[in-house]
């Protein structure tokens, strides 16, 4: 077998997609140079690895079992990486993280600081929802990864780095601005802009209206914070978001947090990684910064929850028992 590392990652890209069209995108490749490398790989494996249905592309029982294998490959090569990073000592190496699209906010401050005291180490910082930071840490795609409360099924070790409280935002001039107390029941009659499907903050508002048995008016879909927030701006709806996307516009006037009944819901900032992971130094020297210094060098309070949450653990000893 005369395979190389190359084809089984543009492979695990397509599988991974399940689209030629994305996999080219996510590797900054054509899809002619795509398709030729998985060409490739199945003509050296003597068996075809996708089949067409309609416009849809499967993996084939070969396809899957080449998916599992080349995640273990390139898990292995990546612990490689991290054992001979880790000879050269902690000063050197790469840091892969993802964070949140919301705490893009606050995480280059502190990358500045980590980065100023290891200037040797390449950082390589991905920005997106929480449905994709989950996909990469369930394909072993990052280090560690910046989010919101992580799910408790999955196997993570995740510490809470800070609050992230979440409020509702509306222009100055909005009728409710500087009102106190505002029932929860007032807001039935505005609409909100929310984020994307995969947003942990469209996750948290449903569940909170949820659990409160509000039905609130949602009017446009919204795919980043910055829009929402320029949408807020121009008469569009409320917006319920992360305080630490806010703090420009409420310094500059453009925005006012509003005074409504059991706001903020209180979230944290974790910082997760998948359970048994081998951390190099460097990440192991990034995670002591979060949790030793973060919250101090943005003037948080440090969160000291526990994850997963109590009762999780509860019922999870209980399904044990
Ligand atoms: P989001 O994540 O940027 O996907 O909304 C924030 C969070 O999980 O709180």
């Amino acid at each position: 077998m005369n395979i190389t590392l190359r084809q089984l990652k543009v492979f695990a890209a397509v599988a991974r997609n399940l689209s030629f069209t994305r996999a080219a995108e996510e590797l900054c490749l054509t899809q002619p140079a795509v398709s030729m490398q998985v060409k490739q790989l199945e003509t050296q494996l003597e068996g075809s690895l996708f089949e067409q249905l309609g416009k849809k592309i499967y993996l084939t029982e070969a396809g899957e079992e080449v998916y599992q294998y080349s995640r273990l490959i390139t898990q292995q090569l990546d612990e490689l990486q991290t054992v001979l990073q880790n000879l050269r000592g902690v000063g050197h190496g790469r840091l892969r993280i993802a964070v949140a699209s919301t705490a893009n906010y606050f995480v280059p401050t502190l990358l500045g600081t980590f980065c100023r005291r290891f200037p040797d180490v390449t950082v390589s910082l991905d920005i997106t929802n929480r449905e994709e930071l989950l996909r990469q840490l369930a394909d072993n795609d990052v280090d560690m990864v910046i989010m919101g409360q992580p799910p408790a099924e999955m196997d993570l070790e995740a510490s809470a780095i800070m609050e992230n409280p979440l409020v509702i935002v509306a222009p100055p001039d909005h009728p409710l601005a500087g009102q106190q107390q505002i029932p929860l029941s007032r807001l039935e009659k505005e609409t909100f802009l929310v984020r994307e499907p995969g947003s942990g903050t469209r996750m948290a508002m449903e569940r909170f209206f949820n659990e409160y048995n509000i039905r609130i008016t949602t009017g446009m879909e919204v795919g980043s914070n910055e829009a929402i927030k320029q949408s807020v701006q121009a008469g569009l709806g409320l917006g319920l978001l992360s305080r630490d996307t806010v703090q420009m516009e409420l310094e500059l006037g453009r925005l006012v947090i509003l005074d409504v009944q059991e706001f903020p819901i209180l979230r944290h900032w974790y910082v997760v990684y998948r359970r048994g992971k081998r951390l190099s130094s460097v990440s192991e020297s990034f995670k002591t910064f979060l949790l030793t210094e973060a919250a101090h060098l943005l003037g948080r309070q440090r969160s000291d929850v526990e994850f997963p949450p109590a009762n999780t653990r509860q019922s999870r000893a209980r399904r044990r028992a």
